[in-house]
């Protein structure tokens, strides 16, 4: 039988019918303090999000291994794929890919499969919670209830701005940017977009293309990001791009933390270039930039965005599929390679 690593701890039944088709050596820790919810805690080496799994218990584990269920936070480079000859599969439990490696993966007779589709609702909840949440002030309210201070009532207290009848901005429009923009669209916003390609009108759905960045930018009172970390999309929100934004805007990062210059992102939120942002994911997560901790107009998540039972059990379903379908030599329904 082929030897599978599990980077991280599964749910029994999801593991169940790979434990007929390998040999499985499952790392598993209990996640830190949040109930049966997944925790990004932990201490790791990885340079964008830290692993919980120790880099020398890989290096070691994966030497014996045929395959691997890997998580987004393993850093899957030529050191790793060099110290595990055995490798042929790697199937992760995630949509973004960026933590690997993929054309090392191709020099190394590895393909790798992940996880799209099945938490793009998910994940787009989680996007319009925090544009809702960032621009009504309601992390700034709920504190205010919760530590006593809540006075009289003002007609004055807490102004923010409308999300119905405002445009919002998506960067990627992609199947998360899409259902980004359907929720938006329930709400009576004006959506414009930016991504590689015009959307066919039915998709599009009276949206505003948008060939470029700068041009999209001083439409978008939200800004939603969507897009993969890449070189190329790297911190791509800086203070160039967010001075072409409308005064007051709002942001929103659901994607990945390296898009943003945190830098840039802090001192447009104390200028007021930005009335709020809304992050789930951070460069260097979970030691996010000192600053983040320190603004009340920021909504701060930990990277949560597809973290609900339904679509983590789908997520965990998908990984097996493609598992199951590269061990057999077959072709699996998401490979990237
Ligand atoms: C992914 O799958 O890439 C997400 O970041 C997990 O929430």
């Amino acid at each position: 039988m082929p030897r599978v690593f599990v980077s991280d701890f599964i749910p029994g039944d999801i593991l169940e019918p790979l434990a007929t088709l390998a040999d499985m050596d499952v790392w598993s820790q209990p996640s830190a303090g949040v109930g049966p919810r997944i925790s990004s805690g932990g201490q790791g080496v990885a340079p964008q999000i830290s692993s919980r799994v120790p880099r020398e218990t890989l290096l070691e584990r994966l030497a014996a291994c045929d395959g691997w269920l890997s998580m987004l936070s393993d850093t899957i480079d030529v050191e790793l794929l060099d110290a595990a000859p055995k490798l042929r599969v790697i199937s992760q439990m995630s949509v973004g890919v960026d933590n690997i490696d993929v054309e090392a993966c191709r020099g190394h007779g590895v393909t790798v499969g992940h996880t799209p589709d099945v938490l793009t609702e998910t994940t787009a909840d989680t996007a319009f919670a925090l544009i809702g949440a960032a621009v009504r002030r309601l992390p700034e309210g709920e504190a205010i209830v919760k530590s006593g201070a809540w006075g009289p009532w003002d007609p004055w207290h807490f102004l923010s701005s409308d999300l119905h009848g405002a445009t919002l901005g998506i960067v990627g429009m992609g199947r998360i940017g899409q259902a980004v923009a359907r929720r938006a669209r329930g709400f009576g916003m004006r959506i414009h977009y930016h991504g590689r390609h015009r959307l066919p009108p039915e998709i599009e759905q009276g949206a505003w293309f948008h060939h470029s960045l700068q041009s999209l930018l001083p439409e978008a009172r939200f800004l939603s990001l969507h897009c993969p970390a890449t070189p190329e999309t790297e911190r791509m929100i800086n203070a160039e791009t967010l001075a072409l934004l409308p005064q007051g805007a709002v942001l929103i990062n659901t994607a990945r933390g390296a898009l943003l210059d945190d830098e840039a992102v802090l001192a447009a939120l104390d200028s007021g270039q930005l009335f709020a942002a809304g992050l789930d994911v951070y460069a260097g997560e979970p030691a996010l930039h000192p600053g983040y901790r320190t603004r009340r107009n920021g909504f701060f998540l930990p990277h949560l965005g597809s973290a609900t039972i339904e679509t983590r059990n789908a997520m965990g379903f998908r990984c097996l599929d493609n598992l199951d379908a590269l061990l057999a030599g077959r072709a699996p329904p998401d490979a990237l390679n």
